[in-house]
């Protein structure tokens, strides 16, 4: 092992080698503290060729690479798990930005730019990436493909595959495959960067990619409103996509305790008296006239009954100041004590009783958890986080299995945009059909024969041991 190391040191310079504990320490566990784990190294690459490097030498030795951006995840993908020797190999000094192209509307960046810079450089020329995340100052554009992240502005441009135009990655045997393509249309042959998009790393590390921009848009209008139920909540819903339609940029659900958590723990107070639940919509256009248009829509939506109280911001500071109450939602929980986080995604008729299930699943098993429920309402995403309180560490497993078998018996998805990560991979296997696992490791096998790719995480293993539950 001494000479890989070396290797590994001779390779990368001393300031791309990291091997002491304490160097190592923030990249060995999560945003949260809630994984940690052990490596042989830190490997910090500046470019493409010594990733290539890198990861030919690992593959020489049969040492797994967990790939690492913003390190801002929240199911442990990019925390080596450390049952095999592993190094983490972070991306966080290939931060590289091209000047944006406002007529192909395109922008190539290195996998470690941060998404906030990427995003300052596409406005600086009049364009837009609206990928929108709490985290955007620190997570990578790497991350966010591995991860196929969301966020608040799915409901109108997508998730974060949606952008991707071009890829470049690096195989678990260090060859580079170059797609950096600006193409919108390109069916020749199969699109393989599919593929590495929302797979963790566990099939190859993204280097660089193209992003497709939009245009800027002029005119934004932002309401926080207060309602009395969820049925109101996608009352509104409807009745906004008939009057605004496309012009929806957002629609966030937040959960009256916690809108009081965000008050309590992060010192910001709602402009809006509670109702039960509260709802911030975000429209924008470039056309003129929106502002009216999300003022009539919410007087129609008054005299229905369906808010209970409201503003609408006349500023952007303003509009600022209510984004930030929703923002605040994750670090309001983390400041509140050990979480469980529940990336669920359903039907959307299905949300209702889904939440009704859950409150008196969780009356039950787990009375002095308490639920932390929030998120992308407009596109069937929510956060039903349980923040537990007294509720004995053992019965954690017990208590996100029940939450993730009441959303598969319910045709959901236990995780619509965080990724599976090691956090849910159990869950994944038990509640998995066989076939589609079977399918997940063929592709393992072909695109990483020895397992080396994020071990452990993002897709099943070469060999899963199935828990008897795995439905057929
Ligand atoms: P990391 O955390 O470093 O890694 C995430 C995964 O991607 C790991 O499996 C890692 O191995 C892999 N990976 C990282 N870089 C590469 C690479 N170059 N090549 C291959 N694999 C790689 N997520 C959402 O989807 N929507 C949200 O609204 C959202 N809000 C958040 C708010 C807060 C406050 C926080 C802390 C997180 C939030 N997240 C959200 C989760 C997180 O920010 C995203 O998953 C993000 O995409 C992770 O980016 P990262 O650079 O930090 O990746
Ligand atoms: C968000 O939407 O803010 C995050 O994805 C959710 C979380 O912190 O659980
Ligand atoms: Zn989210």
């Amino acid at each position: 092992m001494q000479g890989f190391l070396e290797g590994l040191r001779e390779r990368l310079g001393p300031a791309g080698f990291l091997s002491e504990q304490e160097a190592m320490a923030p990249y060995l566990t999560d945003w949260r503290k809630m994984f940690t784990g052990s490596a042989l190294a830190v490997l910090r690459p500046t470019s493409t060729e010594q990733v290539a490097a890198a990861v030919r030498l690992c593959a020489a030795h049969g040492v797994g690479i967990v790939p690492q951006g913003g390190n801002t995840g929240l199911a442990g993908g990019a925390t080596p798990m450390g049952q095999t020797p592993q190094v983490v190999l972070s991306l966080n000094r290939m931060t590289a930005i091209g000047a944006p192209d406002p007529v192909g509307m395109v922008i190539e960046a290195q996998a470690g730019a941060i998404l906030q810079n990427v995003k300052e450089a596409a406005a600086g020329c009049g364009r837009q990436l609206p990928i929108s995340i709490a985290a955007e100052g620190s997570a990578t554009i790497g991350g966010l493909i591995a991860t196929n992240a969301g966020g608040v502005n799915v409901l109108r441009y997508g998730m974060t595959r949606d952008f991707v135009l071009g890829l470049e990655v690096v195989l678990a045997d260090g060859r580079v495959l170059n797609g950096l393509k600006q193409l919108r249309k390109d069916n020749a042959g199969f699109d393989w960067k599919q593929l590495f998009i929302g797979s963790e790393g566990a099939f190859g590390i993204v280097t660089a990619a193209i992003l497709r921009l939009t245009p800027q848009t002029r005119h934004r209008s932002v309401a926080l409103l207060s309602l009395r139920d969820l049925a109101a909540a996608l009352n509104l819903l409807s009745l906004f996509q008939d009057r605004l339609g496309e012009a929806i940029t957002a629609f966030e659900l937040i959960a009256d305790d916690a809108m009081r958590l965000v008050e309590a723990n992060c010192g910001l107070t709602a402009p809006v008296s509670g109702g039960g639940w509260y709802v911030l919509i975000e429209a924008s256009s470039s056309l003129d006239g929106l502002v009216p248009a999300v003022e009539a829509a919410l007087e129609v939506a008054f005299d229905k009954g369906l808010i209970v109280d409201g503003t609408l911001a006349a500023s952007e500071h303003q509009a600022k100041a209510l984004w930030a109450l929703r923002e605040h939602v994750t670090e309001a929980e983390a400041r509140a004590g050990k979480s469980l986080k529940h990336d669920v995604s359903l039907p959307i008729g299905q949300l209702g009783a889904f939440l009704g299930d859950l409150s008196q699943s969780l009356k039950d098993f787990a009375p002095s958890s308490r639920a932390n429920i929030f998120g992308h309402l407009g596109d069937g995403n929510l956060h039903t986080n349980i923040i537990l309180g007294d509720t004995p560490p053992a019965l954690c497993d017990v208590i996100t299995g029940m939450v993730h078998d009441l959303v598969v018996a319910r045709g959901g998805s236990i995780s619509a945009e965080h990724g599976l990560g090691q956090y849910r991979m159990p869950d994944w296997q038990r509640l998995t059909p066989g076939s589609e696992q079977d399918l997940a490791a063929a592709l393992k096998g072909a695109l990483d024969p020895k397992g080396l790719m994020n071990p452990g995480k993002g897709v099943v293993e070469l060999h899963p041991q199935r828990s008897g539950q795995v439905q057929s």
